[in-house]
């Protein structure tokens, strides 16, 4: 039984890793995604219908920011494949990388997207010959990455000059709390200002940065909130389950952010 005396002790990465990835797999994750492979908050408008439909709204936006006719393009922390699903449909001539850092998912991304380029690689240890891609995607991932700064230098090395980065991203409020296992403090940004100077630094132009969390997080988290609720009503959800998906979503996000970066 917990007592006064005993002490929380900080998840390691590679715990933290494995929560991720038993979440990313759990049927009723599958279910809510609708089998999409998707695993990020969308993009929400008004009609949009399931969070399937507001991935793939995420993933357009996206795309428009990539330069034109990529030939090569990787996509970073590819979870469940998605992503790069959506990636190798838009883009048929593009040849596809796609890394992730968790096996698990990156074994249902094979499968997802087959026929491109898979391999567990940590998005901070990028070790690809300098100018290898048109285009580096990363969705809803460099928030983890330990850190986010080293990953940019890394996809700057990466990238082809006149090549972009293009990724979507979130910051954090100082209430991050439970986020905080999966967010390195070094990650902490106080504006979108800072987190413009970060790609500045690594050498890149900024093509464009946008806030959308009005569209993204604020919607998803209601929708996620009633797709839970209905199933703890139906008794298919533990209550711990339940309240744990609940602290997730109080997380204090500050901007959902949107980027494209160019390489000079
Ligand atoms: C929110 S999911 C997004 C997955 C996918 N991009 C999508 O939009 O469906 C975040 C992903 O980042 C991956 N990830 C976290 N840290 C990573 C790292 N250091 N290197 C590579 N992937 C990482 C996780 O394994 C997970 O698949």
């Amino acid at each position: 039984m917990a007592g006064p005396q005993q002490q929380v002790l900080p998840l390691g990465q590679s715990q933290v890793s494995d929560i991720y990835a038993n979440w990313m797999s759990m049927p009723l994750m599958r279910e809510y995604y609708g089998g999409s492979n998707f695993f990020n908050v969308g993009l929400w408008a008004e009609g949009t219908a399931s969070q399937a439909e507001a991935s793939l709204r995420l993933m357009d936006r996206l795309l428009a920011l990539l330069p034109e006719n990529p030939a090569r393009v990787l996509d970073v922390a590819c979870g469940l494949g998605g992503t790069t699903r959506y990636l190798a449909e838009r883009l048929p001539s593009a040849s596809i990388t796609a890394v992730d850092v968790n096996a698990g998912p990156l074994a249902a991304a094979r499968e997802a997207a087959p026929g491109n380029g898979f391999a567990r690689v940590n998005a901070t240890a990028l070790a690809f010959q300098p100018d290898s891609f048109d285009a580096i995607v990363s969705v809803e991932a460099a928030f983890h990455f330990n850190t986010r700064a080293e990953f940019v230098r890394q996809a700057f090395r990466a990238l082809r000059p006149g090549g972009r980065l293009v990724l979507s991203d979130m910051l954090f409020g100082p209430q991050i709390k439970l986020w905080r296992l999966g967010v390195p403090v070094a990650n902490d940004v106080a504006s979108l200002e800072d987190y413009a100077g970060l790609y500045r630094q690594a050498g890149f132009e900024i093509v464009e940065l946008a806030d959308v969390a009005a569209e993204s997080w604020q919607v998803f988290v209601p929708a996620m909130r009633s797709y839970v609720a209905a199933k703890r009503a139906a008794g298919e959800l533990a209550a711990m389950l339940a309240g744990a998906v609940d602290n997730l979503m109080t997380a204090d996000l500050a901007h959902y952010a949107v980027l494209a970066a160019r390489k000079p």
